[in-house]
């Protein structure tokens, strides 16, 4: 059985951190680190400076993944770069990323899902893999949400952060009497019905008015512990796995309240549960590759583990995911 093998994992942070406090006092906002923390969990979040675009942060992310792999960039033959935030609308910021690589085999392409973007950029890569089409494949979440916020919402500009987290994936074969090791399965979803209740408002096409993102962050909250369940009771089904067999919840972070919700209705003791929010803020597709890379770094996560990905974001888009390490 051919399966994708997460060979490697990297992420990039803009150098710029600001606490909520010196978000407060930069866009004179009125709130309170107080209300931020309660609500949210976040204390601070990474802001881009003008050189720090989707594509310059996903590249770098891309060659953190390749060092830890050992792989060399003319392998790759896939890119596929998870983004609400793209450089420009075409050429996709895939094929920046792959320029800035030196790569010029294969194919890149952007995708849209997001804050699922990398679960959903996780299952493309993963099926191409599994049927022999692509051999070597860089899934990136990079998002600039600083540029597409409205700064005079104190809803929701207190809430995201910039960044970006690459995954590097290998065609292995496996026997089919062995147990399976890298991407066990992937479940996507997604109901258009509400998307309305986050998006961003414009398009590239539409330059007559700046594009920002506008959330009912209530309805979302709403919808996010019930469908993520959902999905993550597929994927135990799926692999004949309970809750009892998973090592680490690696959640998207948009919220410690809804992370937290997570984690108690999978039975985990919160050092199962990578958390990022706090120090990251919700920087959409980059979240889950920025926490895998944090806790595959640190040491957290090791060979063999079994990891459980989830995410739910606008669209509404939402599914989950399981790797073993
Ligand atoms: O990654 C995409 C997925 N996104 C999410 O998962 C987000 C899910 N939603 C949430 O995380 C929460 O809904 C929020 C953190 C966004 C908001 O928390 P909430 O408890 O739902 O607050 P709310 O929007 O209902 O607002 C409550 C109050 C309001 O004041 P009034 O009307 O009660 O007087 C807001 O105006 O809090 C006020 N408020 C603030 N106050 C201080 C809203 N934002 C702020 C703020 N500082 N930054």
């Amino acid at each position: 059985m051919r399966r994708s093998l997460f060979a490697g994992i990297g992420g990039y942070l803009p150098a710029r951190s600001l606490t909520n406090d010196q978000l407060a006092a930069e866009y004179q906002l009125e709130t309170s680190d107080e209300w931020i923390r309660e609500r949210t969990g976040i204390e601070r979040r990474h802001i881009a400076n003008a050189e720090e675009t989707a594509a310059f942060m996903g590249a770098h992310a891309a060659r953190r993944a390749l060092a830890m792999a050992g792989i060399d960039a003319t392998r790759i033959d896939c890119i596929i770069v998870a983004t609400s935030t793209p450089d420009q609308a075409f050429p996709a910021t895939a094929v920046t990323i792959q320029a800035a690589l030196g790569i010029t085999q294969g194919f890149a392409f952007d995708l849209s899902a997001a804050c699922s973007g990398f679960v959903y950029a996780l299952s493309v890569a993963d099926a191409m893999i599994r049927t022999g089409q692509v051999q070597a494949a860089l899934v990136i979440g990079t998002e600039i949400y600083s540029r597409i916020l409205n700064w005079q919402d104190r809803g929701t500009c207190v809430l995201f952060g910039d960044g970006a987290g690459a995954a590097l994936l290998l065609a292995d074969e496996q026997p089919d009497d062995a147990p399976p090791i890298g991407v066990l399965s992937t479940h996507l979803h997604a109901d258009g019905r509400y998307g309305d209740i986050l998006y961003i408002d414009g398009a590239t096409g539409q330059n007559d008015k700046p594009q920002h993102l506008v959330m009912n962050g209530r309805e979302v909250f709403r919808h996010a512990v019930g469908k993520l369940a959902g999905a993550v009771e597929e994927a135990l089904k799926a692999n004949h796995l309970t809750t009892a067999d998973i090592d680490w919840l690696v959640p998207h972070q948009a919220n410690r309240r809804i992370i937290d919700a997570m984690g108690k209705r999978l039975n985990l003791n919160d050092n199962q549960v990578v958390v990022t929010v706090d120090h990251h803020a919700n920087t959409s597709a980059a979240s889950i590759p920025l926490a895998l890379a944090e806790a595959i770094n640190d040491g957290r996560i090791k060979p063999g583990h079994l990891v459980l990905i989830e995410a739910l974001g606008g669209g509404l888009t939402w599914g989950s995911a399981l790797i073993r390490l």
